[in-house]
């Protein structure tokens, strides 16, 4: 059985992947306690005596203010210590899995949905340090995949708490009864976080390259919370209520986050629209 090591052991994503994917690897977690990826030099000597094939690497700081905040600090985590990693697999042979984020793409004027060719252009510090990663990658392995990925959803289950999402949010504004704002100026293609979890030895398999990973969608962050509570059952009355329109937040230029995922569906991934893509998540668990 293929050795997989899985950085952010604990995280949202790569507990999804290992309770998915049991007894089809042999997963090798490691988290923070195990090295510490402020010490990029550490984290190479540490991956490159891990016996493992294949070594898929999801942890981050991935909350953009506190990129913004600790921007050195941060790099050490996001930047150089994927690039530390990378070297690591690439001395030993090994293929490296790693997730990038659409927010590469978050400076960009223009309308997506964007390719793999397209340019990353990020005005977050977050952003730029995983569009370093992709160019390094790129340019420096043999042997990698790279998935970047939407703005994922789902739902807890037994040692998998997702991070925040649509779905979450929206049902929570529905439970709680507190107004909540969904900004009108920004379209991204949410994509449910199954659709990894349940494709990870594809993902695994695919060609040496750059991916995006995202169903496809055309609604603001706005119209797409509406249309989840709508399928979740809530009143007319309630959406309207709590489902609020944010009409401030990037005012100063429309984001479109969306990314053009053919390139991984044409290799096999299957992938759908947001609209199904709630379904699918509504369906899974029994709602
Ligand atoms: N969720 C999304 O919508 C989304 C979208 C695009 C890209 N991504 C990328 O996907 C990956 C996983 O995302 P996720 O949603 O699963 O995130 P998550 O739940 O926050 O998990 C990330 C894991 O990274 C490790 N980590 C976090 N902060 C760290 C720090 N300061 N120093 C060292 N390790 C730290 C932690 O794992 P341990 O404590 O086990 O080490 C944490 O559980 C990230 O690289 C993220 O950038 C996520």
């Amino acid at each position: 059985m293929q050795r997989v090591a899985i950085t952010g052991a604990t995280g949202y994503l790569a507990s999804l992947v290992q309770l998915y994917n049991r007894g089809r690897f042999e997963f090798v977690p490691v988290s923070r306690a195990d090295v510490d990826y402020g010490h990029p030099d550490e984290v190479e000597r540490f991956f490159s005596s891990l016996g493992a094939d294949l070594v898929f690497h999801t942890a981050a700081n991935a909350t953009t203010a506190a990129c913004e905040n600790d921007p050195a600090g941060t790099d050490l985590i996001n930047r150089d210590s994927a690039i530390a990693i990378g070297r690591a697999c690439q001395a030993t042979g090994k293929r490296m899995v790693f997730i990038s984020t659409e927010q590469v793409f978050n400076g960009l004027a223009c309308p997506g949905p964007f390719d793999e060719a397209t340019e990353p252009c990020s005005v977050t510090r977050y952003g730029q340090q995983k569009a370093a990663v992709d160019a390094w990658m790129h340019a420096s392995l043999d042997d990698y995949v790279t998935v970047r990925l939407s703005w994922m959803f789902g739902m807890a289950l037994p040692g998998v708490k997702p991070s925040p999402g649509i779905l979450g949010n929206v049902l929570q504004a529905l439970r709680t009864g507190k107004p909540t704002k969904f900004t009108c100026n920004e379209r991204r293609c949410m994509t449910y976080a199954q659709r990894l979890a349940s494709q990870f030895a594809q993902v695994c398999d695919l060609p040496s390259g750059l991916y995006h990973f995202a169903s496809a969608n055309t609604l603001t962050t706005f119209e797409s919370a509406q249309m989840v509570a709508r399928r979740l059952g809530a009143s007319a009355a309630d959406i309207e209520r709590l489902i609020l329109p944010d009409t401030e937040r990037y005012a100063d230029r429309f984001r479109d986050f969306r990314l053009d995922a053919h390139k991984a569906q044409d290799a096999g991934i299957e992938l759908g629209t947001f609209a199904e893509d709630v379904d699918l998540c509504l369906a899974d668990f029994g709602w």
